[in-house]
């Protein structure tokens, strides 16, 4: 009688296991989504290995623009971000400041497109 209490318990246990996991594979990271993902990615570059958050601010200049302002002109121009950061194109926000930003471009060079499109994502999400 106890083996078999014990079995019950246990099938009980594997059973609803069972649920779990299956809950999982069938809604994967489906809370988030391909957009917020390309958000987060750039956000990190932005804090993290980019370094853009020591000279751009969200809403005020500092070193460098805000980066909501240059979400705006580079809207407004309709111009490529991705562009800029390859060295592809020249500035148009401040270009009298332009070697303080001309540095950082031998990073933003190494990304990928991914990245790059990550990053450009994270500023127009400045202009909501
Ligand atoms: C050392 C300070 C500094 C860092 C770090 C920096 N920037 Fe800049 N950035 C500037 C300055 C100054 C300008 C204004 C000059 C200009 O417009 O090129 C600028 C301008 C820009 C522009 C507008 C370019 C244009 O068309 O004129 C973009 C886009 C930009 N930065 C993106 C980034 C990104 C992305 C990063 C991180 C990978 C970054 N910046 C890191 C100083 C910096």
């Amino acid at each position: 009688m106890r083996k078999l209490a014990f079995t019950l318990c246990l099938l009980a246990f594997i059973s609803c296991k069972k649920e779990e996991e299956t809950k999982e594979a069938l809604y994967p990271e489906k809370t988030i989504s391909a957009e917020e993902k390309q958000l987060q990615l750039g956000q990190e570059i932005f804090d993290g290995k980019g370094m853009c958050f020591s000279c751009h601010k969200p809403d005020q200049k500092v070193i460098g623009p805000s980066v909501k302002q240059i979400a705006e002109i580079y809207k407004a121009k309709n111009a490529d971000m991705k562009l800029f950061l390859k060295e592809k194109s020249e500035p148009i926000v401040d270009p009298s400041q332009y070697s303080v930003m001309k540095a950082n471009l031998t990073i933003t060079k190494t990304f990928t497109d991914e990245e790059l499109k990550a990053v450009e994502t994270y500023f127009y999400s400045h202009l909501k």
